[in-house]
């Protein structure tokens, strides 16, 4: 989605927005700009396309130069991507840049045309840009706080004004929005990795704040303009995570970093070799008092929830329910306040799984997230928050934030069946220790990158796969099938391999290559019967399994074995496979791995 940066200080601002919009490419965008004070006045450029072209644009019509200016990632929702879509938007006085949604721009739109101002571009920022000149009347504050009571929707705003030069406006509700600080000068950003190389010092700015930033500190007041002190937060990540580190693409970085990602997530919610979430506020009082459990999130976060479904209903025998958060916010979910809803979300700002929070907390449900992000909004509004540590995940294409998700709903699983007495103490330290011993497992299974990217050889010419699998291992595939279609935009389907005799087998032909993952050894045998029906069709399959099972092998086209687990565990392993396949294939189509078309990392618009 839009990514926001602005800069006032001691240091020319344009390298400094131009720097933090690349910082902040992974969000998916179409078109980029800047406005900058110059000599007093408002310079503007923008354009179509990606920030090359930007700079291109800068080189040829003249680099502006200030010391105060406010820079935007746009990803178009009103209005096609195009030079005049593009944000700043404003005029000679007031120029913002926008993320989020006006969902009563039309209105706003129709009061300010009666008001005599015309329109450019077909987007609902610009009726913000106007309504603010419309206020203005000398005092910057007061004019966002008398637009803020008028607009309905989601909103970061990065705001300048012609007549305030070393000052830069900001205010957010429900789009994520940070200020920066630091003695070269101060920062608003969407993402902390926009300001890593110049500060980690900055502060989350709350609902309707207002920042007001100058070269010498930042003040903030509320929607009556009284001061509010805010607490400075460090972050955790340093600039190193946010780069590429010698990695062709993030992707693969990220895949790489899977080891530690789940290592620094597990450590500290193990304590004597038991599961502890209990430094989070979930006791295992709490825990085995729930009526029901929900886990509601979008995308890859839902299929780790998926997984989470299966391993929780398998160990503690308690209820899950999996939703879409998109479906949970308008089916009018049967939610109680005995129920616990547990939110995943990587980036902690996903407009669908921020609703679906909401809504639950209405309904008087505990809720838990299981964020990536530090103080994003999923993780401030839930009662309970149990952070992932996978670092800033900057590739579009999720891998090692589903990883540690999958690692919190493990965690969660066996101290669930501990507390409700279904397994031993014994079993729950064994358990345990078989997490613990997965970064291990994973780094032994990362050395089979040469494998995966001959089988995504065979893959690339494909215009449709199906991944198939049963059980645990059909959650997984669900994710296999994401990351493979997202990347390298080969349609792709996960069919449970019980069900494709039920319809899907038609489509089965030579050109259908289908992936089997057959991890779960109470289930091998049937899944064997499955790919033998679609291999007999013709479908050249590649099977993932474990070691062990090697007798079997000779039904596949292309293996990828696996270092054995306990099945539960497997999901854990099976997954890079997964990832790798998608990543070559990608990468063998020639497409942009980290940055998908269409695609947002961080979707904060409904
Ligand atoms: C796919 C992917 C998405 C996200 C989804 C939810 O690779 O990354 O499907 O998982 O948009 O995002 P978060 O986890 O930030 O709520």
């Amino acid at each position: 989605m839009c990514g926001i940066v602005g800069y006032v200080g001691r240091e020319d601002c344009v390298d400094i927005l131009v720097d933090g919009l690349q910082k902040l490419e992974y969000r998916g965008y179409d078109s980029a700009g800047i406005a900058v004070i110059q000599n007093n006045q408002i310079v503007v450029k923008k354009t179509k396309g990606r920030l090359s072209d930007l700079t291109e644009k800068m080189k040829e019509e003249g680099r502006p130069k200030g010391f105060c200016g406010i820079g935007h990632t746009r990803w178009a929702t009103h209005g096609e991507p195009s030079d005049i879509n593009s944000h700043p938007h404003g005029n000679k006085r007031i120029s913002i840049v926008h993320n989020g949604i006006i969902e009563n721009y039309r209105e706003i739109k129709e009061f300010l045309i009666a008001q005599g101002y015309g329109f450019e571009s077909e987007t609902d920022t610009e009726t913000v840009a106007k309504l603010l000149d419309y206020y203005y009347e000398g005092d910057p504050v007061q004019t966002i706080i008398n637009v803020i009571k008028e607009v309905r929707g989601a909103y970061a705003l990065g705001i300048v004004f012609r007549d305030f030069p070393d000052k830069v406006f900001a205010v957010r509700k429900d789009s994520p929005l940070i200020v920066g600080t630091s003695e070269n000068g101060n920062f608003i950003a969407s993402d902390v990795p926009a300001i890593l190389k110049y500060t980690r010092d900055y502060y989350l700015l709350e609902q309707n704040e207002i920042a007001t930033l100058s070269a010498d500190g930042v003040k903030f007041c509320d929607m009556y303009k009284n001061e509010i002190k805010k607490e400075i937060q460090t972050a955790d990540w340093d600039l190193d995570a946010a780069e590429k580190g010698g990695y062709e693409h993030f992707m693969l970085k990220e895949i790489n970093e899977q080891p530690t990602a789940i290592r620094t997530t597990i450590s500290p919610r193990i304590v004597d070799g038991m599961p502890y979430l209990e430094e989070s506020g979930m006791t295992k009082e709490m825990l085995k008092n729930y009526r029901r459990i929900f886990i509601v999130a979008c995308g890859t976060a839902m299929h780790a929830g998926l997984v989470g479904k299966y391993v929780i209903e398998k160990m503690a025998r308690v209820e899950v329910t999996v939703d879409i958060a998109s479906e949970f916010r308008y089916r009018d979910p049967l939610i109680q306040k005995e129920d616990l809803v547990i939110l995943i979300s990587q980036s902690g700002e996903t407009a669908d799984t921020l609703a679906a929070l909401k809504l639950a907390k209405e309904r008087g449900a505990t809720t838990m997230s299981v964020v990536n992000v530090k103080g994003s909004s999923i993780a401030r509004e839930s009662d309970i928050v149990v952070y992932t540590h996978a670092g800033p995940e900057i590739s579009v294409a999720s891998t090692k934030a589903y990883a540690v998700q999958l690692s919190i709903m493990y965690l969660l699983a066996f101290e669930l069946a501990y507390a409700k007495g279904v397994i031993s103490e014994e079993e729950c330290r064994r358990l345990t220790k078989e997490l613990e011993n997965i970064p291990e497992k994973i780094e032994e299974i990362l050395v089979l990158k040469e494998r995966c990217q001959f089988i995504a050889s065979r893959l690339v010419s494909s215009e449709s796969l199906l991944y198939i699998g049963r059980g645990l291992d059909y959650a997984l595939s669900m994710e296999g099938s994401l990351k493979l279609k997202e990347i390298s935009y080969i349609h792709s389907e996960s069919y449970a391999a019980g069900e494709l005799k039920h319809g899907t087998i038609s489509l089965i032909t030579e050109d259908m290559p289908v992936i089997a993952v057959a991890t779960q050894s109470d289930l091998f045998e049937k899944t064997l019967s499955n790919i033998k029906e679609v291999k007999a069709r013709g479908a050249k399959v590649t099977m993932i399994c474990r070691e062990g099972t090697e007798d079997d092998k000779s039904v596949a086209n292309h293996l990828v074995v696996l270092p054995n687990m306990d099945d539960v565990m497997m999901p854990m392993l099976a997954l890079v496979p997964m990832q790798y396949i998608a990543y070559y294939t990608a990468v063998l189509k020639g497409c942009d791995v980290d940055k998908p078309r269409n695609l947002a990392k961080s979707v904060t618009v409904e």
